[in-house]
Parts: structure tokens; C-alpha cells; sequence
């Protein structure tokens, strides 16, 4: 019998803190940690031949899901579209509604900040989500903003 190769099987990620009584209450760092690294990994995926400027997102569902999202850039500039707003476009087609929070990831100091136009979109379909947003390059400093501090008066209804 050949060998087994000697790999380590990959580990679920894990969004869940210690357990209180019979619940797993989710612990915010370790899923700040968790959606990061899915940002982060979604940036390999980026086209960005414009910019060669690559950003991920990942956003997480209230059931745990995770989508992600990278910058789709064009050479008729105005159509590109950022990570946060294919992840969010992403999810919405596949039916999830209700947002938890976003990742974003970039080589920018800080991590970036979504641009207008996906602080609207995220203002309309993920309200209650928290922005947590990290420097590619330095994944363990991450910032933290709710959309609401983003983009306060939104417009939402006429
Ligand atoms: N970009 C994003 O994907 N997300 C952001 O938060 C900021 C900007 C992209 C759009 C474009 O492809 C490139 O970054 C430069 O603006």
C-alpha cells in the first residue's frame, strides 16, 4: 500500500469563542482574525492589471458564511468594481441577507477604507455589519468601524 502523504488535514476556521452553558458565544477578535485571512486570500484573486493595486474582502453572514470578494478592474476605468462590493454582490445573488461584519485587506498603511459608492451599498444591505479593515502587509493591526460612522445620513429611502 502506497504511503498516505504525510499532510496535516486542513482545519475548519473556527468563528466561535469559549462556550457559556450550552451556546458558543462568537468571540469578535478571533472573528476579526478568521474574516481577515479571508480577505486576504481573496486579494490573490484580484485583477488589477490598472491599479496592480489588489484588495480582498470577505463578508460573514449571521448563519457564518463567508464571501468573498476581490477589486475586478476594466480598461473602461469606470466599470471597475471594488472587493467589498463583489463580495457583497456575491452574497446577495446566492440569497444571504443578513450581514455580521466585512473584512477588507490591502498593502495600504492602516488597511484601506470603502470608497463611497460601497458604503452606500453597504449602508442599504448590510447595516448592522462591523467594518474591520487590516494592512495586507501587517495583518494583526486591525481597525474596526460600524457603517453607520462610515457613512452617517445615509440615504436609504425616498
Ligand atoms: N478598491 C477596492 O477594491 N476597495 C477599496 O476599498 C478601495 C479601492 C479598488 C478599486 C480599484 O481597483 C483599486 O482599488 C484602486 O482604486
Amino acid at each position: 500500500m502506497p504511503a498516505k502523504p504525510d499532510r496535516p488535514k486542513p482545519r475548519a476556521l473556527k468563528t466561535n469563542g469559549p462556550r457559556k452553558g450550552n451556546r458558543a458565544e462568537p468571540d469578535p477578535a478571533a472573528q476579526a482574525r478568521v474574516l481577515t485571512l479571508a480577505a486576504r486570500r481573496a486579494r490573490v484573486h484580484a485583477c488589477a492589471p490598472w491599479s496592480n493595486f489588489r484588495v480582498g474582502a470577505a463578508l460573514l453572514t449571521q448563519e457564518g458564511r463567508i464571501f468573498t470578494g476581490c477589486n475586478i478592474e476594466s480598461a473602461s476605468f469606470g466599470l471597475t468594481c471594488c472587493a467589498e462590493r463583489v463580495a457583497l454582490f456575491k452574497a446577495l445573488s446566492e440569497g444571504a441577507r443578513r450581514f455580521v461584519a466585512i473584512a477588507i485587506a490591502a498593502p495600504v498603511p492602516g488597511g484601506p477604507t470603502p470608497c463611497g459608492a460601497c458604503r452606500q451599498l453597504l449602508a442599504e444591505y448590510a447595516p448592522e455589519a462591523v467594518v474591520w479593515s487590516c494592512d495586507s502587509r501587517r495583518p494583526g493591526r486591525i481597525r474596526q468601524w460600524t457603517i453607520r460612522e462610515l457613512l452617517p445620513a445615509a440615504f436609504l429611502r425616498f
